[in-house]
């Protein structure tokens, strides 16, 4: 299990540059290596800066998107075309900006009956990583958001898909808003090649210092603590106002891999 590795950038539009920066070198490698780059995206609002830059004149042209697949943590279980429907964020900021092909595309059914859209999509990981159970499909780069909670995907405190040790997907509940929620699992995202998290706000700053640094703090209540990637890199993309109550030293910001 590798430590993790904090970049604190000045402000959100930092932050999202530089992420977006790492995404982009990360899919780079990916690509090169193996043909194709596997990314799973994050719901919520944070992202969507980082997303309309990556579809922005100075990202598009620096990754072959065609050789993407795009993949979902998370999904509400509303339409597609609902406006809590993190497939829709996407599709919006990055998708169809980048005309991505359907068929790169791996959107959580969150229209369908939960269980089953789970399982679904379970089935649809293990088809296109051709990991038949019971392997686990290893990203190449998970993108996760922090809830001021401590959740992360739709991993929230003392729900029973934090206790999953077998399945992929599961459904799971959120305590406010769209209720119904399908999620990546714990073992699934720690098998991650690269987990990504990224924080940006002062409301977040209470729910990094447990996550990050208070050992007392029970990760059933901060689930994001749970995420350890047993192989992985684990980086936390922050910007100051999230890291204020940090007592790390503010590292220098790398702006590309050594
Ligand atoms: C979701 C996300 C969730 C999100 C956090 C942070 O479906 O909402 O996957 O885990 O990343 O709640 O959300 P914000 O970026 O909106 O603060």
């Amino acid at each position: 299990m590798s430590a993790s590795e904090l970049r604190i950038l000045e402000n959100s539009e930092e932050l999202a540059r530089e992420a977006a920066d790492f995404i982009l070198w990360t899919g780079e490698q990916a690509i090169t290596s193996a043909g194709t780059f596997r990314l799973a995206l994050s719901g919520g609002s944070t992202p969507k800066a980082l997303y309309a830059l990556l579809a922005g004149p100075g990202c598009a042209t620096r990754l072959d998107w065609r050789r993407v697949a795009v993949f979902f943590g998370d999904e509400r279980c509303v339409p597609p075309d609902h406006a809590d429907s993190n497939f829709r964020m996407a599709n919006e900021t990055l998708i169809k900006p980048l005309k991505i092909p359907q068929d790169r595309i791996f959107r959580m059914h969150g229209e369908d009956e939960p269980d089953q859209a789970a399982r679904r999509y379970e089935e649809s990981l293990r088809k296109e990583f051709g990991a038949p159970a019971p392997a686990w499909p290893r990203f190449d780069l998970i993108l996760l958001g922090l809830g001021d909670d401590g959740h992360t995907a739709s991993l929230f405190p003392d729900t029973p898909a934090l206790s999953e040790q077998k399945r992929l997907v599961v459904q799971n509940q959120a305590p406010q808003g769209a209720k119904q929620r399908l999620t990546f699992t714990v073992p699934l995202i720690n098998q991650a090649q690269t987990v990504v998290f990224l924080v940006s706000g002062k409301s977040k700053a209470p729910a990094l210092k447990a996550v990050l640094e208070d050992r007392t703090a029970d990760s059933r209540k901060f689930p994001a603590k749970l995420i350890q990637p047993e192989k992985g890199r684990l980086i936390w993309f922050l910007d100051h106002a999230a890291a204020a109550e940090l007592t790390v030293e503010k590292q220098r910001v790398v702006t590309h891999e050594e």
